[in-house]
């Protein structure tokens, strides 16, 4: 089980602006154009030489063995304090349904839902990659759906790709979706939409066969035309063979260290969701203590009178 599927999640709630005072207005952003800097390259990278990470770019780190950083973003300031981070791709993942919407697994999850996340974070202009998930049942249904809702998630979006979930079932939809010319990311292992078949969220691709299988599966998305894939839930040695076998980069979770690239739920490595912590994942900060510490000072402040002082006051 994944973190993501806890339904433990508090979602940030907005800060009420006060508009008689208007702040100064901010700087306008660092122009991005300038040089274009490798995947994998960002973090260390200074803001003034990033250009906009694109599909080719991955296929390139791929080949020069530079690790591909995915994170989750939901919304416009995380999606501009993860770009700032440096990471090379920004998934809106339908893990939103369970992370902020309050769901128990992705499946309520619509397009409605995914294109008002998407918007906002496509509004913050990052230099990262920006993929969309396609929800549960907006793509299963045929070709012409698929590509209806992919064109969708790009035109009213503002995303550059999308990911869909599944192997050989779905080919018909990720060729179709790439003839339109939208760039498809896949996913294959422990799909979360799939997870009333799976009967649980469990490892996929244990034993000869389903390794077997799950690598055809791999080999076929590539074909069809797939410019990464993503890699949950499986046995390290067979996403190893994965990687191995394809041109195109992975991106693991739970997938063990031999994937080209690496995702994790922010909300998860933020250290929000303290509830469950499955196995593969690391909490790189306690944003969710930190939040809770601050609002229980505020608290205590107003309560205490102390809140606001003086220079706080409008005279
Ligand atoms: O929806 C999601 O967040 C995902 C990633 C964890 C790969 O699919």
């Amino acid at each position: 089980m994944t973190a993501r599927r806890s339904g433990t999640r508090r979602a940030a709630t907005a800060r009420p602006r006060v508009r008689a005072v208007r702040p100064p207005r901010a700087k306008p952003a660092t122009p991005r154009r300038v040089a274009p800097v490798p995947p994998g390259g960002a973090a260390t990278a200074s803001p003034m030489m990033r250009a906009k990470v694109t599909c080719t770019d991955l296929l390139a780190a791929k080949r020069a063995a530079r690790k591909l950083v995915m994170v989750t973003a939901y919304d416009h300031p995380f999606a501009r304090l993860a770009d700032a981070a440096g990471v090379d791709l920004l998934l809106v993942g339908d893990s939103l349904g369970m992370v902020v919407l309050g769901h128990s697994s992705t499946l309520p999850v619509t397009m409605a839902d995914m294109l008002h996340h998407a918007r906002a974070v496509a509004r913050a202009r990052p230099r990262a990659l920006v993929v969309a998930d396609l929800p549960f049942m907006s793509f299963q249904v045929s070709p012409r759906q698929a590509v209806r809702n992919a064109g969708r998630m790009v035109q009213e979006g503002g995303v550059e790709a999308v990911k869909l979930e599944g192997g050989t079932r779905m080919l018909p939809m990720v060729e179709a979706i790439v003839r339109a010319d939208i760039p498809v990311m896949g996913h294959l292992g422990l799909t979360p939409q799939s997870v009333h078949r799976f009967g649980g969220y469990r490892v996929q691709g244990r034993g000869e066969a389903a390794g077997k299988a799950l690598l055809r599966e791999a080999r076929a998305l590539e074909a069809a035309g797939c410019f990464a894939l993503v890699l949950e839930a499986i046995p390290a040695e067979l996403a190893a063979a994965i990687t191995a076998a394809l041109a195109i980069p992975t991106i693991g979770i739970g997938a063990g260290s031999a994937c080209d690239g690496q995702v994790l739920v922010l909300h998860d490595l933020l250290g929000v969701n303290t509830e469950i912590k499955p196995r593969f994942v690391r909490r790189f900060g306690d944003i969710g203590r930190a939040a809770q510490d601050a609002i229980a000072a505020f608290a205590a402040a107003v309560r205490a009178g102390e809140f606001p002082a003086s220079e706080h006051t409008y005279r």
